[in-house]
């Protein structure tokens, strides 16, 4: 499904990246379902893996992880486009690894982001029924990137040496 009028990608800058988003009170609202609606088709209109609602200008706790090889992460395991509404990460390795991360509202620049290699978080889906899960690796990545989202973080906040910032260019040149 395509949308004629799709919504613009927060730019990192924008305030409403900063800001903590609010829980999901009523998951079967108009707004609600039309909110997860534009995130899915914004997924798969562009090459990203996964995407937060204050990505589009929306300040609630709802992300979408969606794993699956793009041509901006080709090496990225497929997996189901997974809704999470209030998402929390409940438990996590003690150890953390660094890998490459981009982001939709950050265009041309990839860093190596410590994260977590272990999760388990819960959720609430679609249905609105309570989910857990346990991520391993680059969804567990994901789940992350995504979840910092919903406190006014970016992932550049999360990198420890700047030399760790490089251009998208030379990202794709390292993967060739
Ligand atoms: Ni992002």
């Amino acid at each position: 499904m395509t949308s004629s009028n799709p919504l613009e990608i927060a730019q990192l800058g924008a305030e409403v990246l900063r800001l903590t988003a609010m829980p999901v009170e009523n998951i079967s609202a108009p707004e609600t379902q039309q909110i997860i609606t534009l995130m899915l088709e914004t997924l798969s209109q562009s090459e990203g893996v996964g995407i937060a609602a204050p990505q589009l200008h929306v300040n609630q706790r709802i992300i979408v992880i969606a794993s699956r090889p793009t041509k901006r992460y080709p090496y990225a395991p497929s997996m189901p486009a997974t809704v999470m509404i209030n998402p929390c990460i409940t438990a996590h390795s003690e150890q953390q690894e660094k890998d490459w991360e981009g982001c939709l509202s950050i265009p041309g620049i990839r860093a190596l982001v410590p994260r977590y290699i272990d999760i388990e978080a819960t959720y609430i889906d679609l249905k609105g029924e309570p989910q857990s899960t346990r991520l391993t690796g680059f969804p567990a990545r994901v789940f992350q990137h995504e979840y910092d989202h919903l406190d006014g973080l970016v992932y550049l906040d999360r990198v420890t040496d700047s030399r760790d910032i490089i251009s998208e260019t030379e990202f794709f040149k390292r993967l060739a």
